[in-house]
């Protein structure tokens, strides 16, 4: 394990929680921020002031690979023998890689029929193995917790605390990509709500040990199929309440919430979460970075994803909901064009191709470019190249 090839384990003085000894990591963390001028100049904001953190460049294709590389060091510490997570798919596939690199078994739980076929694929391809519970995510993440308590198991997903310290490096990059300036504005999807909480915690650090002057606002976008932060708080007026939430007030919530018969339904089938573990922790945030929170329909959501492939590197759909969420946030004026912004990316493109050959062959969005289709014949080929 080379430490130094770590975008995580480069900030270590900022997680300093065990030796080097134990430092599981895979060379994670290596992502990239990129301006992008044409996502600019479509949503009328100003050149320069757009920026995508593409997190989908982490060895198992997704963000949770920062916050794995901290959670598995941990469990090395203390000497953890098995571990296990519930997945709406990048969970399972970062878990499963990191535990195979570091010898450890690994139980997988995942919502049947919920999940991206690439996502399923790393979790069979690197050995885990994989429960498929007839529920969904929210099943499945009650039914970890109760096994890992019986059966003394390492539970991998973001509750454990570790997690939100590695992907506090995600903001700790952004802003290295920007020459230790601050951008005003950072957009990210909400699922569980681990990297929203790991974000708060991230800027009130640097800024208590005075290594930055301001802290950004924090936007968070949920899917509208599954919007309960943005219901909790837009709604009922849900805040971080001197300090603490009564766990008692955030169940009767729940409950209420469930007694409507809610049933998480998204094309973002990451963020298809209705009872996300770390709300209070992510109040917390909201309140650090005089945060918002939104919701959008799968619509805005695919056609963000189109442009971001269109014009960058692509991504998959719960990720897309940060671009979309900028969209939404300078057509009504929250967000100014001369503000720099920074859309955390946080999967990679080939996780969910269904979406995206969907949206392309059936014409589903603005920007569809389905595939055309030609007879085996050079002459009909080269007229419609022409065309
Ligand atoms: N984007 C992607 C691509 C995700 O996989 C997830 C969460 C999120 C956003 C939401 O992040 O939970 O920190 O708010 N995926 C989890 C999983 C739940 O099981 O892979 P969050």
């Amino acid at each position: 394990q080379r430490l130094d090839f770590s975008g995580v384990w480069r900030f270590r003085e900022l997680l300093n929680f065990c030796e080097d000894e134990h430092k599981v990591s895979i060379g994670e963390g290596q992502t990239i921020l990129q301006q992008n001028d044409f996502i600019a100049k479509e949503l009328g904001m100003d050149k320069g002031n757009v920026h995508l953190q593409y997190e989908g460049l982490n060895p198992s294709g997704s963000f949770k690979d920062n916050g794995m590389t901290a959670a598995f060091s941990h469990a090395s510490l203390v000497g953890a023998k098995s571990c296990a997570c519930a997945s709406t798919g990048n969970t399972s596939a970062a878990v499963s890689l990191y535990a195979h690199s570091c010898g450890m078994k690994c139980t997988v739980f995942i919502g049947q029929g919920r999940i991206a076929f690439g996502k399923l694929s790393q979790a069979m391809d690197y050995g885990a193995q994989t429960i498929q519970i007839a529920g969904d995510f929210d099943d499945c993440m009650k039914q970890v917790q109760d096994v890992c308590t019986k059966l003394n198991i390492y539970l991998l997903n973001s509750l454990n605390p570790f997690r939100l310290e590695g992907q506090k490096t995600i903001m700790y990059r952004i802003i290295e990509s920007l020459n230790w300036q601050v951008p005003d504005w950072i957009i990210v999807p909400g699922g569980n709500l681990g990297n929203s909480s790991s974000f708060g915690k991230a800027f009130k650090e640097l800024k208590d040990l005075g290594l930055i002057d301001k802290i950004p606002r924090l936007a968070i976008i949920n899917a509208s199929g599954a919007d309960t932060l943005s219901y909790l708080v837009n709604e009922r007026g849900l805040k971080w309440n001197s300090g603490w939430v009564e766990t008692k007030e955030i169940n009767s919530l729940y409950t209420d919430f469930t007694a409507k018969k809610f049933s998480p339904h998204t094309i973002a089938s990451a963020i298809e979460i209705s009872r996300p573990v770390n709300l209070k922790k992510c109040l917390r945030s909201i309140e650090i970075c005089d945060g918002l929170v939104i919701d959008l329909p799968d619509e805005e959501i695919k056609d963000a994803k189109a442009m971001i492939g269109k014009y960058g590197l692509g991504c998959e759909p719960a990720s897309a909901a940060s671009v979309a969420g900028l969209r939404r946030l300078v057509q009504d004026g929250t967000i100014n064009p001369g503000e720099k912004v920074a859309c955390v990316l946080t999967g990679h493109a080939l996780k969910d191709p269904d979406i995206t050959v969907n949206y392309h062959t059936k014409r589903e969005g603005v920007l569809s470019n389905p595939p055309v289709e030609v007879p085996n014949d050079l002459d009909k080929i080269i007229d419609i190249i022409k065309a």
